[in-house]
């Protein structure tokens, strides 16, 4: 792994407040907030469906997307902000959060988004079966997802922090454990040298 900073997917049911978490996230720690709705725009590789209810939605060709992103996770740094999660290889991903939102609050948030009753209700269902939280438990190893609920302005704040102090940690350990092993087998070669029992032994 040649990354120095990790890549973190913060996934959910439209809605939760992925992006409102991804921007804070990005703004705070200097990571790059890769909104794959913008990749999929920039990149044309969104087919429109065909739900004469829903035109507005893309299927989205995985592959393809992947070839867009892949060259940035390698590179790592990369806050990944999409309500999918399962197609990003686990060998690029560090951290899972699954923003989670009290259901009466999504319904009144996607309303005022403005989706129909189809679409509406086809969310809640995600959200009440907790299908991303399932997803990413499926995708990843379970100690790398995290639940995050985002029901209020404090709830943002201290998942961040919580994520910053998340990041902190990784980098440190990260950059240690490079050094460690390296210092360990100094150390290590040192104190056979100098060790009596070593050199008789
Ligand atoms: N913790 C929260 N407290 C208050 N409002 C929130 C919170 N999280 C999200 N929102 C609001 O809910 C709406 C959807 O959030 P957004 O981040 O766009 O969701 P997503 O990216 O998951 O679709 C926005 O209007 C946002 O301001
Ligand atoms: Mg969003």
């Amino acid at each position: 792994m040649t990354r120095t900073s990790p890549n973190i997917i913060i996934t959910g049911t439209p809605g939760v407040g992925k992006t409102t978490h991804s921007e804070t996230l990005a703004q705070r720690t200097g990571l790059h907030h890769l909104d794959i709705n913008d990749v999929v725009k920039k990149h044309n590789i969104g087919e429109s469906s065909n739900d004469p209810d829903d035109p507005n939605t893309k299927i989205v060709d995985e592959d393809r997307l992947l070839d867009c992103i892949e060259n940035d996770l390698e590179d790592g740094g990369q806050i990944i902000d999409w309500h999918a999660c399962d197609l990003f290889p686990p060998r690029l991903i560090d951290l899972v959060c699954v923003v989670r939102c009290e259901n009466k609050m999504l319904y009144d948030r996607l309303k005022k988004r403005g989706y129909g009753e189809k679409k509406l209700q086809e969310n809640m269902d995600c959200e009440i079966m907790e299908v991303l939280l399932h997803e990413a438990r499926e995708a990843y190893d379970e100690e790398m997802v995290v639940e995050l609920r985002s029901e209020s302005t404090e709830e943002i704040d201290s998942n961040v922090e919580r994520i910053e102090q998340w990041i902190k940690n990784w980098k440190k350990d990260h950059g240690k454990e490079g050094k460690k092993s390296i210092q360990t087998q100094s150390e290590q070669d040192r104190k056979d040298e100098d060790d009596p029992m070593f050199l008789h032994g």
